[in-house]
């Protein structure tokens, strides 16, 4: 089964969210990243049957984060269709002088997510070695989502018991290094997803992304790695399902 293992549906992204998830013939899992986009995962969840959501604070939204923000996640983690905590993690691109911040956000959250046993979804910028780091501390699975640092660090993350999340950018043309990973990771390893409206697969780079597009990275996984891309969808929903024990 198709399942796109991450992306963002918000109102703020789109007119018809009606129409994106229609078009999306499988399963998929809405990341939120501040209080009001977390509120809309649990209206989204209740409103698709194909939507599944992860509850977090992006490291970009921790100035506005306070208790409640944590309480909220809290409050609804148990919750039959909240499938991990995310999008959480450490961005050293964006900004680096809040590094403390940012750590201090990200553990109260994997605090979380080990006290109810939940999947982890983890936004790295710039930020392997320290986001490695804290991970290694933890007894926790989830997703490296849209990896982009080393082989060598992929296989660590596996390692912990991670697995690596592969988005579009596995389909641009200068993506070589991205692929040569791809390449050399066990397929059990991998998720799909799309990290919509982000990062919008080849051919429709620079359009807004959805869900749908998801195919388009199984079939470049597919081509990379020479298996058969209904296997390629097959292995990874798989995966998907026991990840965030998705119950369809
Ligand atoms: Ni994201």
């Amino acid at each position: 089964m198709l399942v796109d293992t991450h992306c963002h549906l918000s109102k703020e992204y789109y007119d018809n969210l009606d129409v994106v998830i229609e078009n999306m013939n499988g399963l998929m899992i809405t990341s939120g990243c501040s209080d009001e986009t977390n509120r809309e995962v649990l209206e989204l969840i209740n409103k698709y049957n194909n939507v599944y959501g992860t509850l977090g604070i992006h490291p970009e939204e921790i100035n506005n984060v306070t208790e409640e923000s944590f309480e909220f996640i809290e409050k609804n983690i148990n919750n039959p269709k909240i499938v991990g905590i995310g999008e959480i993690g450490l961005d050293y691109y964006r900004r680096k002088d809040n590094k403390d911040k940012q750590k201090e956000v990200f553990e109260r959250q994997l605090m979380i997510a080990q006290k109810y046993n939940k999947s982890i979804v983890v936004h790295s910028r710039n930020s392997v070695q320290d986001a490695y780091d804290i991970l290694k501390k933890y007894n926790l699975k989830g997703t490296i989502h849209c990896f982009s640092s080393s082989l060598e660090m992929a296989n660590e993350f596996i390692k912990l018991g991670y697995k690596i999340g592969v988005g579009g950018i596995v389909t641009f043309k200068n993506s070589i290094k991205l692929q040569e990973i791809i390449k050399n990771v066990n397929i059990e390893n991998l998720l799909l997803e799309t990290d919509s409206p982000f990062l919008t697969p080849e051919p429709f780079r620079g359009l807004k992304n959805e869900p749908a597009n998801v195919y388009l990275v199984a079939k470049k996984v597919s081509d990379i790695k020479n298996i058969n891309v209904d296997d390629v969808i097959r292995i990874t929903g798989n995966s998907a399902k026991e990840e965030f024990d998705l119950k369809i």
